[in-house]
C-alpha cells in the first residue's frame, strides 16, 4: 500500500470493472460471515472502510443497515455507487474519515486495514458510538493455505514491494491484531475464523482476475503484463481438476471488537 493514498487508484482502480465482477464476488463468504457475527441489521448505521467496489456494502444493505463506505480509488467508488445508490460512498483516506465522531454503530473493513496502516484504527474508533461494533479481516497464514498458489504471482513484484506486502499481512499473526486493537482502546477483542475461497472458471480467467488487483499491479510494473499473465496462467493450469472450478481456499483472520461503553469501562 502506498504512503500517498491518492496514488492507490493507479493500482486498484485501473481494472475496476474486472475487480468488481471477477474478484470481489469471490469474497462473499467473508462478507456474509462477518456481517452475521456482528449481527448487522435494521437500525445499524454501518461504515465499510476500504470498501472497494462496494459488494460488502450492498450485502449489508440487504440486511437492513444504513450504509456508508470509503475507498481511496475513485474508479472503484464509481462502481460502488452504481451498485448502492442509496449508500453514502466517498473517495478518501482511511486515516482521515470524513464523518463526525460517533456517526456509526458498526464499522467493517475487509482486508483494508493492514500492518502498514494501523493508525486508521484511531479514526475507526472516533467514528464509532460508545459500544460500537468493529469487524476487521486480514490475510492469515498464507503459506499454510491450500490456495497459497493463487497469491504466488504477487511475488513477481520488486523485492522492496514483496517485503512491504509481508509487513502488510503482519496483522494476521497470532496476537498481533489483538494487541493492536487493545492499543487503540477496543475491548472484547475476539479472533475468529473467516471462510475465504477464490474460485475461477479456468486459468485464463484466474490470471485476468488476479491482474485486476493492487498487488498484481506492482508485479506487472516489475515484469510486464504479458509475463505476469503467462506465469499466472501456467501456475493455474497445474491446479486444474476435471469438472470442477479452480479453487483456492486462503486463510483469512477476522477480529471482532467494540468500543467501550461511556463511563462504564476504562478506555
Ligand atoms: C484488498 S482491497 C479490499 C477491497 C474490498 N474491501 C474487498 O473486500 O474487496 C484494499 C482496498 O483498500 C483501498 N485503499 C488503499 N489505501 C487506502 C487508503 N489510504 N484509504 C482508503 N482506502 C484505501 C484500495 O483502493 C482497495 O480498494
Amino acid at each position: 500500500m502506498t504512503s500517498d493514498w491518492r496514488l492507490v487508484d493507479e493500482g486498484w482502480g485501473r481494472r475496476a470493472v474486472d475487480f468488481a465482477t471477477l474478484s470481489e464476488p469471490s469474497n462473499c463468504r467473508e462478507y456474509v460471515a462477518v456481517h452475521h457475527r456482528l449481527g448487522v441489521g435494521a437500525g445499524d448505521r454501518l461504515l465499510d472502510v476500504a470498501c472497494g467496489s462496494g459488494l460488502a456494502v450492498e450485502l449489508a444493505q440487504l440486511r437492513g443497515a444504513a450504509c456508508a463506505g470509503l475507498d481511496a480509488s475513485p474508479r472503484l467508488v464509481t462502481v460502488a455507487r452504481d451498485r448502492c445508490p442509496d449508500a453514502d460512498l466517498r473517495v478518501g483516506d482511511m486515516h482521515a474519515l470524513p464523518w463526525a465522531d460517533g456517526a456509526f454503530d458498526v464499522v467493517t473493513s475487509f482486508r483494508g486495514i493492514w500492518g502498514t496502516t494501523p493508525a486508521a484504527l484511531a479514526e475507526v474508533r472516533r467514528v464509532l458510538v460508545p459500544g460500537g461494533r468493529l469487524g476487521l479481516t486480514v490475510w492469515g497464514h498464507i503459506k499454510a493455505s491450500a490456495g497459497a498458489w493463487a497469491l504466488a504471482p504477487f511475488r513477481m513484484a520488486a523485492a522492496a514491494q514483496v517485503s512491504n506486502q509481508g509487513v502488510m499481512v503482519s496483522l494476521g499473526r497470532p496476537g498481533a491484531g489483538e494487541e493492536l486493537l487493545a492499543a487503540y482502546g477496543f475491548v472484547d477483542v475476539q479472533r475468529i475464523e473467516v471462510p475465504f475461497v477464490w474460485e475461477f472458471a479456468d486459468p485464463e480467467l484466474y490470471a485476468r482476475t488476479l491482474a485486476s488487483t493492487g498487488p498484481a499491479y506492482e508485479a506487472i510494473q516489475n515484469v510486464g503484463e504479458v509475463a505476469f499473465l503467462t506465469a499466472a496462467t501456467a501456475l493455474a493450469r497445474d491446479r486444474l481438476r476435471a469438472g470442477l472450478p479452480l479453487r483456492a481456499p486462503i486463510n483469512v483472520v477476522g477480529y471482532l471488537a467494540r468500543t467501550p461503553l461511556l463511563g462504564s469501562e476504562p478506555t
